[in-house]
């Protein structure tokens, strides 16, 4: 992964994005080398990981359903009724059609940061992670989960899922069977 590569990404990031989810981006980037260096994993996984993370999170939803019936992405009955989290899916296969990312880690940790699911790597759960505890984010609890985040990584995720299972629950929203699923295994790893 040379710096024409990821001069290449910055560039399309802003052509793709606004201003805002840029601004958020680079916080996922900062956030997720902190925690790679935190607990040892790779540097440059976790960079090109934050970086692509949300590629097509502003696209459309008509943008979104075009790419992913042209790609064939296969989509569960929850992911076509919920348009957010969709984009996970589509990020990772930009970044492997269009970035030519090979690393499957690197992949799966774009596709997931939606939702989380089973057995989730290291980098996984670090994309998953500094998504939520970037700079850039305020919202009740995010202090709590920064301290957590530097302690304890598998901790600072159960504490995000609960979290976001809680929202989800709160707000009558369908729940991904993928985040019920990550919460447990973590539950039973420890
Ligand atoms: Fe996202
Ligand atoms: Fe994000």
């Amino acid at each position: 992964m040379g710096p024409d590569l990821i001069e290449r990404i910055h560039s399309e990031l802003k052509q793709n994005m606004s201003s805002r989810r840029y601004r958020h981006t680079m916080g996922v980037v900062d956030a997720a080398v902190y925690l790679a260096k935190k607990y040892s994993v790779d540097i440059q996984a976790a960079y090109i990981a934050a970086l692509l993370h949300d590629y097509a999170k502003d696209f459309s939803e008509k943008q979104t359903q075009t790419y992913i019936n042209r790609n064939g992405l296969i989509i569960d009955e929850t992911m076509s009724n919920v348009y957010q989290l969709l984009h996970g899916k589509v990020a990772a296969h930009i970044a492997r059609e269009q970035f030519n990312i090979k690393d499957r880690d690197i992949l799966n940790a774009i596709e997931y940061h939606t939702t989380g699911r089973k057995k989730m790597s290291k980098l996984e759960k670090i994309i998953y992670l500094a998504d939520f505890i970037e700079p850039g984010r305020n919202y009740a609890g995010v202090e709590e989960l920064r301290i957590v985040a530097k302690q304890d990584l598998d901790k600072a995720v159960l504490l995000a899922l609960d979290n976001t299972i809680k929202y989800v629950i709160f707000m009558g929203e369908l729940l991904h069977t993928n985040t019920v699923e990550a919460r447990n295994t973590l539950l039973l790893e420890k």
